[in-house]
């Protein structure tokens, strides 16, 4: 679950405790690991999803950027003329931060465990080590997830210097001057399969590639302008090899906004699309079904809405995602984009213990 951890307790508590903007807070091992083991502890879901952000490759490079509470990535500066780019492609990338972020994993990888090496959980509480046992099922371990951007959202960023609605100066760059398109987009898909690949080789299992804001695009222009560096980063970080599962990760590959291109994205490289709260599973299993590569497993989707919603309500909507999850080859049950922040934390526990009591169900999966 993206950003699951703001809504906990003890994860605002550590981030208050340590004092240290967002970013830092990315590049300290010891605070990276506790942050991204909480969510596994508390509610028993079966994988962890490294505490990073997708800027931090970007921080790394020299990008001047800070996560702006209630707002997200804000830029000192817009990178959108010729020259920019040339300077930002051009800046050898800090190869110390990543190994700050690769010494975070490989914390955390020690506690959650490889098939047929159950994890230390030495230094933790018996309630916590009682949640990871429960994530761990019968399997024994709970694979780790890596994460990057995928080069359009990196690119959106980038260029329009802060979140924006319809992302109109990255497109306008897009359209009007492909070929400091195509070096900026190449630069951030080599990038960020870098950033993934780092988290891989220190025991991730699986890897998801974030494309946040593939939705503003037509898919005519998502194919031409988009697809082909997608690709590249999920070619990048699926030459990695997990230390953990002796194996290349799984890719996931997910976006809002995106049901007239799921097939395209699958076909991007993915072998697990990722489906936002506004497409329908059912929908997302037939677009997917239609691509080159073929029917494969999706990821998703509740609506983040339904989280404050009573327990009734959730519990149909949780039933009904489990029913529609059934028309694809494999089902990763997760919300359709990111947790609220004040989402009531006993909620989320209750939908995992929901989804394991469901009838197929099978933790060695
Ligand atoms: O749950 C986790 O902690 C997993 C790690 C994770 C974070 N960000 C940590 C984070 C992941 C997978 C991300 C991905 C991410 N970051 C995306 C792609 C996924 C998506 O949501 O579409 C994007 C677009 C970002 C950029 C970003 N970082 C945004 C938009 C925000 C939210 C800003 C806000 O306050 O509304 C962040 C901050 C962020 N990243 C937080 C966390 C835990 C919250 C920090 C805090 O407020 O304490």
């Amino acid at each position: 679950m993206r950003q699951a951890g703001r809504s906990l307790p003890e994860y605002r508590r550590a981030r208050a405790a340590a004092g240290l903007s967002m970013l830092e807070a990315c590049l300290d091992p010891g605070l990276a690991a506790e942050i991204t083991l909480q969510p596994v502890r508390r509610h028993g879901v079966d994988a962890a999803v490294l505490f990073s952000d997708i800027m931090v490759p970007l921080l790394l490079a020299g990008v001047d950027v800070r996560i702006e509470e209630g707002v997200g990535p804000v830029l000192a500066a817009p990178v959108r003329s010729r020259e920019q780019i040339d300077a930002l492609v051009a800046a050898p990338p800090a190869g110390d931060g990543l190994e700050s972020v690769a010494q975070a994993a490989r914390r955390v990888v020690v506690e959650l465990g490889a098939p047929g090496r159950p994890g230390s959980r030495e230094h933790l509480s018996p309630r916590q080590r009682a949640g990871l046992e429960v994530s761990a099922g019968q399997a024994g371990w709970t694979p780790l997830i890596a994460f990057g951007g995928a080069p359009f959202t990196l690119a959106a960023y980038l260029v329009e210097g802060r979140p924006s609605r319809d992302h109109l100066a990255a497109r306008t760059l897009m359209h009007a001057d492909p070929s400091s398109w195509h070096r900026l987009m190449t630069w951030c898909a080599q990038v960020t399969g870098a950033f993934i690949a780092a988290q891989v080789r220190a025991g991730a299992a699986a890897a998801q590639l974030f494309d946040s804001w593939a939705g503003s695009l037509s898919p005519a222009d998502y194919r031409r302008h988009v697809q082909p560096y997608s690709a590249l980063a999920l070619q990048v970080a699926g030459r990695a090899h997990s230390p953990t599962t002796g194996a290349p990760p799984p890719l996931i590959h997910f976006g809002t906004g995106t049901a007239r291109i799921l097939a395209d994205m699958r076909d991007a490289g993915a072998d697990a699309v990722g489906v936002d709260d506004r497409t329908g599973l059912e929908e997302a299993a037939r677009a997917v079904e239609a691509s080159r590569a073929g029917a494969c497993p999706l990821q998703g989707n509740l609506d983040p809405a339904l989280l404050g919603a009573p327990w009734p309500v959730v519990q149909a909507g949780v039933e009904e995602c489990l029913a529609a999850g059934q028309q694809a080859p494999g089902h990763v049950v997760n919300l359709g984009h990111g947790v609220p922040p004040g989402t009531d934390p006993a909620v989320l526990t209750r939908i995992v213990a929901q989804v394991h009591g469901s009838a197929d169900w099978d933790a060695t999966a």
